[in-house]
């Protein structure tokens, strides 16, 4: 009999915790390494949310709390979907749970059946698949295109859609490409999901505040109120917010969803931490003025990174509206070696090859399902991305 189940065979470990981690490692054996890794901030958790964590500590809020959340945190999350969003939900309709990832992973847990199908659009955010394997269902990949700069149109979720799909996730502005969808094209793309009532939508806004250039966020149920019986709104304060290590997640939905999800959270980790909790109350609650500064931060990053890259030769960089990534395409560096000899065959030789011989840490495209391209991450210092970048051109002339 085998000790390990067999669903654990379906899955793979988190590839960008694998490149954080290499990097990391190898940082610490002294290599000249930069990471362009990283899926979170590199700001500071605001003061007035951290020390709203230290009064919750002081004031013995340090106890279990309701499975899935203090009513004040699904209070300020309503009013932030109200605010932000134009959608009303009340308490009973919001889950919080241990950062986004327990909160996609609760509501796939609680809905998948053997045989169910999930549309997840590629590239996709890594863990989409593998969440879905484990919890049973089977991930169907909607490949987009660079072409749309990686979103996905009308025609390609059609086709992707069958009896047995039960939900889509939609991830805007999406990890790992930066790409956020206008109001048209996410109504392109409700209108679709209006002829299919049978699909749900898993809609993952973690991003919502991180978009440049005057672009305007939108949400499906906000686009297609004709969607709201069947959206699950996913979001957290994890991103906007530099909240990472607090882990702070949320959703807002049906209700029978949101019990279900309760359900298996109530019998897994029980509530998220008091003391983020209440942290969470003011990061939504509180002044959002410091939202605006560090996106006029990342914007000139992007700006750079874009710009360095697209002259790197090889490299075709678009320039995304939001989150803190772009998705460069390699594909004119296929088919080449590099000068310590390696043959670059597809977008993991030519990120390995990159770390090896340039010490620039970056996660191949492969693992985000679509290729040839690779996801740099651009929260990290102007230093860092300058002489990333330098690197990278560096590597891609010497390439034969
Ligand atoms: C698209 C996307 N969704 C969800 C998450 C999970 O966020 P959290 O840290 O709140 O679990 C991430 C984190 O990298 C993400 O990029």
């Amino acid at each position: 009999m085998a000790f390990l189940s067999d669903t654990l065979s379906r899955v793979k470990p988190s590839p960008t915790i694998a490149v954080s981690n290499l990097a990391a490692e190898l940082k610490a054996a002294g290599k000249d390494v930069i990471g362009l890794g990283a899926g979170e901030p590199d700001f500071d958790t605001p003061d007035n949310i951290k020390q709203a964590g230290i009064k919750a500590i002081t004031e013995g809020k340090t106890k279990y709390t309701a499975v899935d959340g203090i009513p004040e945190l699904k209070a300020a999350i309503c009013a932030k979907l109200k605010r932000d969003n134009g959608l009303s939900y009340e308490p009973a309709q919001v889950s919080v749970g241990t950062g986004g990832k327990q909160i996609l992973y609760n509501a796939l847990m609680a809905t998948l059946n053997p045989g169910d199908e999930v549309v997840i659009p590629a590239p996709y955010w890594v863990s989409y698949p593998d969440m879905t394997l484990l919890a049973g269902g089977t991930p169907v990949v909607a490949e987009a295109q660079a072409q749309t700069n990686y979103k996905l149109t009308p025609e390609q979720l059609e086709a992707a859609i069958t009896p047995k799909t039960k939900w889509f996730i939609f991830n805007s502005p999406s990890n790992p490409t930066g790409a956020g969808y206008t109001w048209d094209e996410l109504k392109a793309l409700t209108d679709v999901l209006l002829r299919h009532p049978h699909v749900w939508v898993m809609t993952d806004d973690m991003y919502e505040h991180l978009v440049y250039d005057g672009f305007e966020f939108c949400t499906p149920a906000q686009v297609e109120p004709q969607l709201y019986e069947r959206t699950l709104t996913v979001n957290g304060v994890s991103k906007a917010y530099a909240m990472t290590g607090w882990r702070i997640g949320y959703a807002a939905g049906p209700k029978e969803l949101i019990a279900a999800m309760r359900k298996i959270q109530s019998q897994s980790t029980s509530n998220p931490c008091s003391v983020s909790q209440w942290a969470a109350v003011e990061a939504l609650n509180g002044s959002q003025d410091f939202i605006a500064p560090n996106n006029e931060t990342f914007k000139r990053r992007r700006d750079l990174v874009v710009a360095m890259l697209n002259e790197a030769e090889g490299i075709t960089c678009a320039t995304p509206e939001g989150a803190f990534y772009v998705y460069p395409d390699v594909a004119g560096c296929i088919g080449k070696t590099s000068e310590g000899g390696k043959h670059i065959s597809n977008d993991e030789d030519f990120c390995t090859a990159l770390l090896e011989e340039k010490g620039v840490a970056a996660v191949f495209g492969a693992a985000f399902g679509l290729s040839p391209n690779f996801r740099v991450s651009y929260a990290t210092s102007d230093e860092n991305l300058k002489e990333a970048c330098t690197r990278i051109q560096a590597f891609c002339a010497g390439l034969k």
